[in-house]
C-alpha cells in the first residue's frame, strides 16, 4: 500500500496523470486532482509535450486509396523532455524531422494495440519547437471511406469522406488523438481537379482547376474534429454566414430542407451566446455516411437520409449546430465524459427547436427521446452492460465506440432538464451561457463540471444540491425516480387513434391528416406486439409505409415488418440496407433479422451486397451482429 502511494506520487510528479491502481483510476470527485485527467485512449503524454499547431500538406490519391503528406507540428515541450508521443494506426511513417531546419530525427513505433493502434515516439530536445512527420495512410484507414462513382448521387466521380470521432483521426494523420488536447491548424491539400475538397476549417466555395486548396482553422480544436471530404460538390448559400454543399443532383433538395438553418443559428446564439466559428455550413454526404450528423467545426457532415422533403428531420441540424458550443467549444476531456458533449447538445438541440418551431414540437422530441432512453436502459440491462447506463463511463481497455451509447444523449439531456425544472429556466440558461463562455476552448471532465455546478449554481444551498442529486444521475446506473417526464397531447391523440383502430375503425378513417413525422413514429412505436399480417397490410395500404420517403418512418416500419414477417416490405428493406450505411438504422434492423434462423439467413445474404457500401464504423458493428468473418463475401 505504502509502496503504491509512493509510486503513485512519483508518477503524479513526473507525468501529472492519475495513477492506475484500481482504487485510484480517476481523479476523485471533489479532489484537487480533478483537473488532471488521464485519457485511456491516447498514447500521448500531454504533461510532457503537446502539439499546439498543425500545418498539414497532403496529396490524395484515389487510385491507390492513399493520403500522403507531411504533418508539421508546432509543439510545446512542457517538461523539457527528449521525446514526444503521437497516436497512429495503420500509418506508414517515412521519416521524421525536427526544427525549422528539418534535421532528421529518430522515431519508434510501439507495439500495436487493438483499436488504439501504435504509439509513435519521436526523439526531440528540450529546445525542439517543430516536428515534421512524413507519412502515408493505408487503403484500410478506418476513418476514411473511399467511394466509387456508383456510390454517389451523381455517379460520375469518386468521393471520399473521413469520420474521426472517436479515435479514428490517427488512421489518416499521425496526431495526439485525445479530446483533451487542442491545436489550431492550416492545410494544403491536392486532389483530382474534377473535385472540390473541404475540411473542418475555412473552406472554398467552388472548384479550381489546379485541384489544390488551402485551409485555416484558427480556433484550437481536438483531433476528433479533424475532417476531410472530397467530391464533385457545389455550394448554395442560405444567408451570409450559412450554406449547404451537396452533389448537383441533390443541392436543391438539400437547400430547401435546411432553409431554416440561419434562424436556428440565431436562436442558438440568443440562448447561449455568440457563435464562435465564423461560418456554419452543412455538407450532405452520400448515404453510406455512418452517422446522422457529425459536428465537424464550420462544416457539419450530414446523412442524406434527413432529406425527407418536409423539413421534419432537421432537429439533427440543430443538434450538430449546438455542438458548436457543447463539444466543440467546451469539450469532453476523455470519452468517459462523453455525456458532457452529447447530453448538453441534446438538451440544447431541443431548446433550439422549441425556439424555432414552438413548445408543442419540442415536447414531441422530448417524448421520443424518453422512449429511446427506456429502450436503451432495457437493452443494456439485458446485455449485462448496466454500468454503461451511468453518465460517467469507464471505457478503459475498451473500444470507446462500444460504450458511447445513447445514454449520454437521452439520460444526459434529461438530467439537464431536471436541473432546469428545479432552478427555473432563466437561472439555468444564465448558468449555461456562463459555462460556455468561462470554459470556451477548454476541455472538461465530469468532475470539473460538478465543481463548476457547485460554484455557480448550487452555491452552498444544500437543499438545492439534494434536489439536483447530481451524484445519482452521474455515478449511478439507471434513472433516478424523480426524473422529469414530458407529456404531449399530440401523442395522446395518436394513442386514441390506435385504440380506435384496434376497436374496429378502419385505418384510413383515422384522423391522421395533420400528423407530423413525430406522430407517425409514435404511432408505429405504440403498435401492439401481436399484430397480424392482415393488420400490417391494412396499415400499409392506408398509409403507404413501405413506400415512405421518410427514413425514420421507414426504419420504424421495417422493424415491425421483420417482427411480424410482413414480407411485402422485404424488397424495400433489402434496398434500404444496401443503400443506407447509417448505423443507427442498420443496427436494430440487422439485430431484429438475426433473431430467427430465416431472418439471419436473409440478413447474411443482403449483407454480402451491402457491406461494401458501409463505412468501417458501421460494418464493424454489423460484422459482430451477424458473426461475419471479413473473409466472407470477398469484400472490404
Ligand atoms: N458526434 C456525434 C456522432 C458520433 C458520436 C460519432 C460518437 C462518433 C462517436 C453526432 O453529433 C451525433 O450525435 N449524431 C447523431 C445525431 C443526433 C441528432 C442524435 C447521429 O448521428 O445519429
Ligand atoms: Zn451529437
Amino acid at each position: 500500500m505504502f509502496k503504491n502511494s509512493v509510486l503513485c506520487f512519483a508518477t503524479f510528479i513526473l507525468v501529472l496523470v492519475s495513477c492506475n491502481t484500481s482504487e485510484n483510476k480517476q481523479p476523485q470527485k471533489n479532489s484537487p486532482m480533478k483537473n488532471l485527467f488521464h485519457d485511456p485512449h491516447s498514447f500521448a503524454i500531454p504533461s510532457e509535450a503537446v502539439i499546439t499547431h498543425l500545418s498539414w500538406d497532403a496529396v490524395v490519391d484515389f487510385e491507390n486509396k492513399s493520403i500522403e503528406g507531411v504533418a508539421r507540428y508546432t509543439i510545446d515541450n512542457k517538461s523539457g523532455t527528449d521525446r514526444i508521443l503521437f497516436d497512429t494506426r495503420d500509418l506508414i511513417i517515412h521519416k521524421v524531422t525536427r526544427g525549422k531546419e528539418e534535421k532528421e530525427t529518430s522515431f519508434e513505433l510501439g507495439e500495436e494495440k487493438e483499436f488504439l493502434g501504435q504509439a509513435l515516439r519521436v526523439s526531440i530536445t528540450p529546445e525542439t519547437q517543430y516536428v515534421n512527420i512524413y507519412y502515408k495512410s493505408k487503403p484500410e484507414a478506418a476513418a476514411v471511406q473511399w467511394l466509387t462513382p456508383q456510390q454517389t448521387a451523381d455517379k460520375k466521380h469518386p468521393y471520399l469522406f473521413t469520420q474521426s470521432q472517436a479515435i479514428l483521426a490517427r488512421t489518416w494523420i499521425p496526431i495526439q488523438d485525445s479530446p483533451g488536447i487542442r491545436f489550431t491548424y492550416d492545410a494544403h491539400v491536392k486532389v483530382p481537379s474534377e473535385m472540390l475538397s473541404l475540411m473542418s476549417a475555412s473552406n472554398p466555395q467552388e472548384k479550381n482547376e489546379s485541384g489544390e486548396y488551402d485551409y485555416e482553422m484558427n480556433q484550437p480544436i481536438p483531433a476528433y474534429l479533424m475532417a476531410l471530404v472530397i467530391g464533385d460538390v457545389v455550394f448554395r448559400p442560405i444567408d451570409e454566414r450559412t450554406g449547404v454543399y451537396a452533389e448537383k443532383s441533390i443541392i436543391d433538395a438539400a437547400h430547401w430542407e435546411f432553409e431554416d438553418m440561419d434562424e436556428m443559428l440565431h436562436a442558438a446564439e440568443e440562448l447561449y451566446g455568440p457563435y464562435r466559428w465564423d461560418r456554419y455550413d452543412v455538407i450532405v454526404l452520400p448515404p453510406s455516411f455512418p452517422f446522422g450528423g457529425m459536428e465537424n467545426p464550420r462544416l457539419t457532415f450530414a446523412t442524406p437520409t434527413i432529406l425527407a422533403g418536409d423539413r421534419s428531420l432537421t432537429s439533427l441540424i440543430a443538434h450538430e449546430m449546438a455542438h458548436s458550443w457543447s463539444g466543440n467549444l467546451v469539450t469532453n476531456a476523455t470519452w468517459n465524459d462523453f455525456w458532457l458533449n452529447e447530453g448538453f447538445t441534446t438538451y440544447f438541440e431541443k431548446r433550439i427547436m422549441e425556439k424555432v418551431y414552438g413548445a408543442d414540437y419540442a415536447k414531441m422530441l422530448w417524448a421520443l427521446s424518453y422512449q429511446d432512453l427506456q429502450t436503451d436502459l432495457k437493452d443494456l440491462k439485458e446485455e449485462g452492460l448496466w454500468n454503461d447506463t451511468k453518465l460517467k463511463l469507464d471505457l478503459e481497455g475498451r473500444n470507446p465506440d462500444d460504450g458511447m451509447t445513447n445514454i449520454a444523449y437521452d439520460k444526459g439531456s434529461l438530467f439537464l432538464l431536471h436541473i432546469e425544472r428545479i432552478t427555473g429556466r432563466e437561472t439555468f440558461d444564465n448558468f449555461l451561457k456562463n459555462y460556455f463562455s468561462d470554459n470556451a476552448f477548454k476541455s472538461m471532465t465530469t468532475e470539473a463540471f460538478l465543481e463548476y455546478l457547485n460554484e455557480h449554481l448550487i452555491k452552498g444551498d444544500s437543499m438545492l444540491a439534494r434536489r439536483i442529486n447530481a451524484d445519482a444521475w452521474i455515478y449511478q446506473p439507471g434513472l433516478p425516480e424523480d426524473h422529469p417526464v414530458v407529456k404531449t397531447d399530440r401523442f395522446e391523440k395518436v394513442e386514441e387513434s390506435i385504440k380506435a383502430w384496434l376497436g374496429g375503425t378502419p385505418a384510413q378513417d383515422l384522423p391522421t391528416d395533420k400528423w407530423t413525422t413525430h406522430e407517425w413514429l409514435h404511432f408505429l412505436r405504440k403498435m401492439p406486439e401481436d399484430l397480424s399480417k392482415t393488420q400490417m397490410s391494412e396499415l400499409d395500404e392506408a398509409f403507404h409505409f413501405t413506400d415512405s420517403g421518410n427514413s425514420e418512418i421507414l426504419a420504424e416500419w421495417f422493424q415491425l415488418a421483420i417482427e411480424h414477417q410482413y414480407e411485402a416490405a422485404y424488397p424495400r428493406l433489402k434496398a434500404f440496407l444496401i443503400q443506407v450505411g447509417r448505423r443507427k438504422f442498420l443496427k436494430p434492423l440487422y439485430e431484429e433479422l438475426a433473431k430467427t434462423p430465416e431472418g439471419l439467413k436473409m440478413a447474411r445474404e443482403i449483407y454480402k451486397d451491402a457491406r461494401p457500401n458501409y463505412h468501417s464504423v458501421s460494418y464493424e458493428t454489423i460484422d459482430e451482429i451477424l458473426d461475419w468473418k471479413p473473409s466472407e463475401g470477398q469484400n472490404n
